[in-house]
């Protein structure tokens, strides 16, 4: 496999950059943290403390140097607006896999960046020797299964009771992509 963590890729599509996530991107990220209905099937509720925000941001940025993950901010080509945030997380060498994650504010939906962006992502997995992509869905997450679906993933399990959020317990659904 060959990533150079220190110097991640910029990437673009037809009408998005995806730069390599910075702590600055926080303040990005906020508004759609706090969205209840961007929000709804995350592993979390929305987040209403920009310093927690700041907190997952630093975290991710950190999971970027130590060599265990991927995060882009989504920019549009036209005017450079922030519409959202990807990554390669749980990157396993050995295995040769890793996980997809992808989120939009919710004025960016319906438009097809996500699925414009995961394309580039699944192409550049590949093309730096990953095998095998995941991704893991609360039940009931439409767009994001139809977006997996668009990208060739298929079903392949149901994790009983993944997620502890609200006080209940969530079901999530396994996707996985073999390159
Ligand atoms: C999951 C998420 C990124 C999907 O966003 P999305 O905009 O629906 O996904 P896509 O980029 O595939 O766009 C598909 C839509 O764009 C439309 N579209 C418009 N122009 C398009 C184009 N040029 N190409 C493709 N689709 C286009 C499609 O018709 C489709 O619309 P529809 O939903 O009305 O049928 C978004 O709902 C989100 O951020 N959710 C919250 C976070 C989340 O749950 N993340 C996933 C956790 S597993």
């Amino acid at each position: 496999m060959n990533i150079d963590f220190r110097r991640p890729p910029i990437l673009e599509t037809e009408r998005l950059r995806l730069q390599p996530l910075v702590a600055s991107d926080a303040g990005h990220m906020f508004p759609l943290m706090g969205d209840p209905e961007v929000m709804a099937y995350w592993d979390v509720s929305e987040i209403d403390d920009p310093d927690l925000v700041n907190e997952i941001i630093a975290a991710q940025v950190q999971a970027m140097a130590a060599g265990r993950a991927l995060h882009w901010a989504m920019r549009r080509l036209a005017d450079d607006t922030f519409v959202g945030a990807c990554d390669l997380s749980e990157i396993d060498r050995w295995h040769r896999r890793a996980e997809v994650g992808f989120m939009l504010g919710r004025e960016a939906w319906g438009q097809g960046y996500a699925l414009e962006a995961m394309r580039t992502i699944v192409a550049f997995a590949a093309s730096v020797g990953l095998r095998r992509l995941t991704a893991r869905t609360h039940l009931g997450n439409r767009r994001s299964e139809t977006l997996l679906a668009k990208l060739g993933f298929e079903e392949e399990g149901l994790l009983r009771g993944h997620i502890l959020r609200d006080g209940k317990r969530r079901d999530c659904h396994v996707f996985g992509l073999l390159l």
